[in-house]
């Protein structure tokens, strides 16, 4: 693919392979720094850990271009904290903060022509990930693991961007309570596939999860952290130890309360007050904030006043405000965009 042919406001959230990607690989318990390669594919075992027993964990980052022609990543050191979380709770071997940060660096300005231009509506997504590569038959930890970063142009993942979607309530949950659901391992996911289609078998663009333990409270969704708007202007959003700590997600805190003058909640949100809220909103890397406009609950519909036309007032200051801190239209807080170029 020439970058040259891509049309960047029609792109998908879809795996385009670009010229190069970061590799390392630990063994004898180092790492040792592969660099750039060109090489898409990976040669494994039949046997390998990932294969048998997911050890696999991943991470997903922008790279933005800024309106004066920077090009910048957002908190990738808070990625990076997450992979070693994530690590620790996989028996995987951590990456330093640095080591991460320059990868996700090297790999972004070795394929510059890829990065899609300021006010396009498309970003370069890097994706570094890790896995067990050693052959294992018994369940343990493999001892030897690769580590790669590739990156690839990507659009909106809600198809129509800041248009409203629909969630259902799922019937089956996403993370127990001292499970694996705050940290960013590939079993978070694939357990998470068959509830994922049969939702959108029903027509819904995503699956909203509750609580494992009780069923009564709103965790988030298969691929972002959810908020909501109160009648009387607040940002509220679910305070869980089985949600992924989302970046964005804590980003909005910020904006909401620093930008916006909000009040901020940070609590327990039940699937019963859901009713009174005015707007709904997913927040990640992929999906930046996408209004969400109607939930199904098992027959019932909850309907946000906001409506699924367009996003409700307070959704799109967020997203006005978040998106212009990363492409530098708005002033940013210290230490929050990492130049790269
Ligand atoms: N929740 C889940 C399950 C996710 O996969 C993601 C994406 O990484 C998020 C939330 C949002 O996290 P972040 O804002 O760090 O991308
Ligand atoms: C991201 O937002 O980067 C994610 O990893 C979510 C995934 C569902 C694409």
């Amino acid at each position: 693919m020439k970058a040259e042919t891509i049309d960047w406001s029609q792109l998908p959230f879809s795996y385009m392979p670009l010229p190069s990607r970061y590799e390392a690989v630990f063994q004898n318990g180092c790492w040792q720094e592969k660099g750039l390669i060109t090489e898409t594919e990976i040669r494994l075992s039949e046997s390998a850990a990932v294969l048998q027993y997911a050890q696999s964990c991943f991470e997903g980052l922008k790279a933005y271009s800024t309106r004066d022609g920077q090009v910048v990543t957002f908190r990738p050191e808070l990625n990076a904290q997450r992979m070693i979380d994530t690590c620790r709770r996989l028996v995987m071997p951590e990456i330093s903060i640095e080591m991460f940060v320059s990868a996700v660096d090297a790999v972004i300005r070795d394929n510059a022509a890829f990065i899609p231009p300021y006010g396009s509506g498309a970003t370069l997504y890097l994706r570094p990930f890790m896995i067990g590569t050693n052959p294992v038959l018994g369940v343990r930890s493999a001892d030897e693991f690769l580590f790669r970063v590739f990156a690839t142009p990507v659009g909106p993942y809600f198809k129509g961007g800041v248009k409203p979607i629909t969630l259902t309530v799922s019937d089956f949950d996403r993370a127990a309570p001292r499970g694996t659901g705050h940290v960013k391992g590939g079993l978070n996911y694939a357990m998470s596939l068959y509830a994922g289609h049969q939702a959108k078998a029903q027509g819904y663009a995503e699956n909203m999860y509750l609580d494992a333990a009780t069923q009564s409270k709103v965790e988030e969704t298969g691929g972002a952290n959810v908020f909501f708007i109160t009648s009387d202007g607040k940002f509220v959003t679910p305070d869980s130890h089985t949600i992924l700590p989302s970046i964005t997600r804590r980003s909005l805190v910020t904006v909401a309360a620093d930008y916006l003058g909000m009040q901020v909640e940070e609590r327990e949100v039940y699937l019963s007050e859901l009713p009174s809220f005015l707007e709904c909103g997913l927040c990640g890397t992929a999906a930046i904030i996408t209004p969400v406009g109607a939930i199904h609950d098992h027959g019932k519909m909850i309907e946000f006043p906001s409506g699924m036309e367009k996003p409700g007032p307070v959704c799109l200051k967020l997203y006005d405000t978040l998106l212009g801190i990363q492409t530098g239209q708005v002033a940013a807080p210290e230490g929050w965009l990492h130049r790269v170029l």
